[in-house]
């Protein structure tokens, strides 16, 4: 469910900043005539991060008049995706996934580790401002999983340990690594390739293929 900031907390106005307001102008400029609208995306980020990492009533406003959409429509974008926060985050937004592939490669460890090292909830934030955790659905790392999402990094091919270790690097200030936590090169399989094993030159050699002498070092050069 999405949390929305009391009114207590809503700022009265939000404008882009003159680096984002080029940037959004600069976004806009990319769409076709009568298809601004198509920026939404991009424009609720920048105001996003320029705003703490969540959107106020405001932003969605200023980003609605912006566009020349009307404001349900913002909202109803602002309100689907979760990378869209409408309440304030810890500066350390800790997404974890839990949807299938996730969940069958170890999920519920993952989470169990975030809430017993962060000492909070899904949804909640530390009191210190530092960490938030949320709950997510699949963020398109499935063959990595159990993955989470830390503001732009992912950490992939999780367990218990391996998050109390990324999280534990944030708590000291440091920088965790980010991508696979077992040494895994991208998305290939555990054990390596299985196919297209052959480097480029073994290959080329075996399909026949000759290297071009470079300009000045063939032949009579
Ligand atoms: S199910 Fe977790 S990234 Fe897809």
């Amino acid at each position: 469910m999405t949390t929305i900031a009391p009114a207590s907390q809503q700022p009265d106005t939000f404008a882009f900043s003159a680096d984002n307001l080029a940037a959004a102008k600069a976004f806009v400029a990319k769409y076709p005539d009568a298809y601004q609208a198509s920026a939404v995306l991009p424009l609720l980020d920048l105001a996003q991060r320029q705003n703490d990492g969540w959107l106020p009533r405001a932003a969605l406003e200023y980003v609605a008049d912006f566009l020349g959409m009307p404001p349900i429509r913002v909202f109803e974008v602002a309100t689907f995706y979760t990378m869209l926060n409408l309440a304030p985050v810890g500066r350390h937004h800790v997404q974890v996934c839990t949807n299938i592939s996730c969940w069958l490669r170890g999920a519920d460890a993952v989470v169990e580790t975030c809430r017993n090292t962060l000492g909070i909830g899904m949804g909640e934030t530390t009191d210190d401002g530092q960490f938030t955790l949320s709950e997510v659905e699949c963020l398109g790392a499935c063959v990595n999983a159990p993955m989470m999402q830390i503001n732009d990094d992912y950490y992939e091919d999780l367990d218990a340990g391996s998050t109390q270790v990324i999280l534990a690097t944030l708590q000291d200030g440091g920088v965790p690594k980010s991508g696979s936590q077992i040494g895994r090169k991208t998305c290939e399989p555990l054990g390596g390739l299985t196919s297209l094993t052959d480097d480029a030159k073994t290959a080329g050699k075996a399909a026949g293929i000759k290297k071009k002498p470079r300009a000045g070092k063939g032949k009579g050069a």
